[in-house]
């Protein structure tokens, strides 16, 4: 497998996307929702999708597709060369800010991630991965992340949290929110996992995300020497939802250690 090859048309394909949410800016969007009124989608991210898969169909024929709006493969295992797609990360920022959103592409080979890119699309920023191959913003590579203690730490996470919600107790979290220096939420678990990777914050903790929030940012944060597993630890499954917690490694001990200890994980079904 070329992977250098992939590499490189997964970024062309991700810049050229771009380019085209880019000029949609203009255009009115058709919104519509999803599974509750919050949860929106758009042309642009139907249209998105739809690039993708034509492109690596093109190319690729063999390979499969998981990408958050549905026009790729049902996938019940990982085997083989998996793309992992969410065409725009952040819909909600899409269509309210203009800003604030990305596309996030993966490509892994038989469950283990080989390529990972993560596109700010207003800020023209591709943040990018192949193990160990090293982690790159455009290109300049990133360093290793260094340690932190919970007191200087910025953590994204969302509000809901830590208040009444149905994934955890709001009181679990509540007591790490006083100890660390701040809290953000930024609304794109993808480029939450890009400010890890470049240290605009320490940690980021959602209690539910689909595999394509997190397939290339696991593969950037963990080039860069940072954990990525579930709330109680686990790896992630890549195949259903799973709580998802991001972090600088030591940090990574000490929040589980201290903070997390009474989360369980509920059921799956
Ligand atoms: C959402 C964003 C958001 C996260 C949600 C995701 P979408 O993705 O990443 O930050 O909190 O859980 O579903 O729907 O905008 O692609
Ligand atoms: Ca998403
Ligand atoms: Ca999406």
């Amino acid at each position: 497998m070329n992977w250098k090859e992939i590499d490189e048309n997964a970024k062309r394909w991700t810049r050229d996307a771009g380019e085209k949410i880019r000029a949609s800016f203009s255009e009115e969007l058709l919104i519509q929702t999803k599974s509750s009124p919050n949860d929106l989608v758009t042309n642009i991210d139907r249209e998105t999708e739809q690039f993708f898969i034509e492109k690596i169909r093109q190319a690729y024929p063999n390979h499969q597709i998981l990408g958050e709006e549905g026009f790729g493969d049902e996938l019940e295992k990982l085997d083989g060369t998996v793309w992992i797609i969410d065409p725009i990360d952040g819909t909600m920022n899409f269509v309210h800010q203009q800003r604030n959103f990305a596309i996030s592409v993966a490509v892994y080979q038989d469950g283990v991630g080989k390529v990972g890119l993560i596109y700010d699309v207003v800020h023209d920023e591709l943040y990018h991965a192949m193990p160990g191959e090293g982690a790159y913003l455009n290109d300049t590579k990133l360093p290793q992340l260094p340690q932190v203690s919970v007191e200087q730490a910025i953590i994204g996470l969302n509000a809901t949290w830590i208040t009444e919600n149905k994934r955890i107790d709001p009181s679990i979290l509540a007591p790490l929110v006083k100890k660390v220096r701040g809290t953000r939420s930024y609304g794109c678990a993808a480029m939450e996992m890009a400010y890890v990777a470049t240290g605009r914050i320490d940690a980021y903790i959602s209690l539910r995300l689909s595999p394509w929030d997190y397939a290339a940012g696991l593969i950037i944060v963990e080039e860069l020497g940072g954990k990525v597993t579930t709330l109680t630890g686990e790896p992630l499954t890549l195949l259903g939802q799973d709580s998802v917690f991001v972090s600088k490694p030591g940090l990574h001990d000490q929040i589980r250690k201290n903070y997390l200890v009474d989360y369980k994980e509920e059921p799956k079904n």
